[in-house]
């Protein structure tokens, strides 16, 4: 596994019900960690721009209404092979059909409304991220913590 940046983003039913803290303590639980956060209100520009890939999907104009209405709160997120363990954390698309334990599971059961946003593979998590993140303003840094999350014995984290 390597070390991953990905883009998270709690969508504006997170913020409006209150569970920005639990989502965000859920990866910190995991053992990964933030390198950058921004709490905005998505313009429909920068909705356009991070849904792209989905532009004349029948879901299109409803998922850009959705995270346009209200605050989202944006996260770069690091750790190794971050991108999959963000997305097996998030759980299945539909908030209806995800399993217990992920955070679509747990803590939603719509299917449109479903919280999170992760980026789906490498090359989209490095698209995303320039949207929200010029470069040179993510954070890296050392944790305390870092040598308990990861087996660092070998000189590789593991
Ligand atoms: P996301 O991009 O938000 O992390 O979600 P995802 O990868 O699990 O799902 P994706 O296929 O990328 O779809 C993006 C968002 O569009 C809505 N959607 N609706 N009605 C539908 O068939 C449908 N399919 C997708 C969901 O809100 C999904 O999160
Ligand atoms: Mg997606």
């Amino acid at each position: 596994m390597t070390m991953e940046t990905t883009l998270i983003i709690l969508k504006p039913d997170a913020v409006q019900r209150g569970l920005v803290g639990r989502i965000i303590s859920r990866l910190e639980e995991a053992g990964l960690r933030m390198v950058g956060a921004r709490f905005l209100q998505l313009s429909s520009q920068l909705a356009e721009r991070l849904y792209e890939p989905h532009r004349g999907k029948p879901f299109y104009e409803g998922l850009l209404r959705f995270m346009t209405s209200s605050p989202v709160m944006v996260l770069a997120v690091r750790g190794l092979g971050a991108i999959t363990i963000c997305r097996k954390l998030i759980g299945e698309t539909f908030g209806s059909q995800a399993d217990p334990g992920t955070i679509r599971g747990d803590f939603g059961l719509s299917n449109s409304f479903n919280l999170v946003h992760g980026s789906d593979g490498p090359d989209s998590a490095q698209r995303e991220l320039a949207i929200f993140f010029p470069p040179g303003d993510l954070v890296d840094y050392e944790r305390a913590i870092e040598s308990w999350v990861y087996d660092l014995s070998s000189g590789q984290p593991e």
